[in-house]
């Protein structure tokens, strides 16, 4: 490998400067040029390339968004987007790209690989929902934001003692929802994982909180399962207890990336590009019970994972339990 590309992809995660940054350093450090790729393969296609230094990457590690920009290229999912993409790579002489993104951003770095580009994926993306790791780059601040955001909101709803109905992000993952639903101690949690809970169920149960002398009722309802405006109004007609929607949207997505992000971000950025100088291609970088590793892109995307449900019963037991 003689010059790598760096490019970030789909939805913009807190940590992905942090991975840029250390692609670009580790790039450099191994005697590498390097060159980024600005607004994903939106960029690649339209040839928004820019060499990269160390000096480029100055000051970013705890800015939140992307230096490189990012977009959500539908072109890059046709056969003529990725051979133009692979023939830019060329013309660039970037011989090899580390893609930050999530599981759609894969498919292209797959497409590209098979285009004789040698490709490394990145996991970065809030919703957690990439099968092969247990971490993706994003996701702790986001759930700190989120926290942050419901206590306020926990706040005024216990001074007005009303019914909180609050929606976090997570397309169609809930894992925001299942750690909020626990570090905010809601009294229920709602997780595309889990089915629909019947509103007759919640609202039995926020009658026999009230009963028990609850102030408040928080409710987190994951984007994945959606009707947060509905879910609140009914409440309010059937319970009389007045209902507030909220539904906390890319405030989510902001903000300066938490020490754990700036961790995995650096240490995953650093690892593409092992994995570049040693002639790999086609791989994902993943964090799978505590270490670093990498997994074929294919075989990563077909891997199966599931929500925690001791979290989720945890979350049940200390929701509905008050002593
Ligand atoms: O994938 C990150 C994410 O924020 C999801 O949680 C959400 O469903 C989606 O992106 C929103 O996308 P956009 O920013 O394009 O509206």
């Amino acid at each position: 490998i003689n010059t790598i590309g760096v490019l970030t992809s789909g939805g913009d995660a807190p940590g992905m400067n942090a991975a840029i940054r250390a692609v670009v350093r580790m790039g450099l450090a191994k005697g590498k040029r390097v060159m980024g790729i600005r607004k994903g393969y939106n960029g690649l296609i339209n040839e928004d390339i820019i060499d990269m230094n160390a000096r480029s990457v100055s000051d970013i590690i705890q800015r939140g968004g992307t230096i490189l920009y990012t977009a959500r290229c539908q072109d890059f999912f046709t056969i003529e987007g990725q051979t133009k993409g692979a023939n830019i790579c060329r013309k660039y002489g970037i011989d090899g790209l580390v893609i930050i993104g999530g599981d759609g951003s894969f498919k292209g770095a797959a497409a590209l690989s098979e285009l004789g580009i040698n490709t490394i994926g990145v996991p970065g993306t809030i919703d957690l929902d990439i099968n092969c790791t247990d971490y993706t780059i994003g996701f702790d601040t986001a759930v700190n934001t989120a926290m942050e955001a419901i206590d306020k909101i926990r706040d005024t709803s216990t001074s007005h003692e009303r019914c909180s109905v609050v929606e976090v992000m997570g397309r169609h993952a809930g894992y925001i929802a299942l750690w909020c639903g626990i570090c905010n101690g809601s009294e229920d949690v709602l997780l595309p994982e889990k089915g629909k809970i019947s509103t007759k169920q919640i609202i039995n149960n926020i009658i026999a909180n009230r009963k028990k002398g609850k102030k408040h009722h928080l409710i987190i309802v994951a984007e994945g399962v959606g009707g947060t405006e509905k879910l609140a109004r009914e409440i309010e007609e059937k319970t009389g207890i007045e209902t507030r929607a909220t539904i906390l949207g890319h405030l989510q997505r902001g903000g300066s990336p938490s020490a754990v992000d700036r961790m995995h971000a650096s240490m995953m950025g650093a690892y593409a590009v092992d994995l570049l100088c040693e002639g790999k291609s086609n791989r994902v970088v993943a964090y799978k019970d505590g270490k670093y590793v990498d997994f074929d892109i294919e075989e990563g995307r077909n891997m199966i994972k599931v929500i925690d449900d001791r979290k989720f019963q945890v979350s049940q037991i200390l929701d509905k339990y008050t002593l």
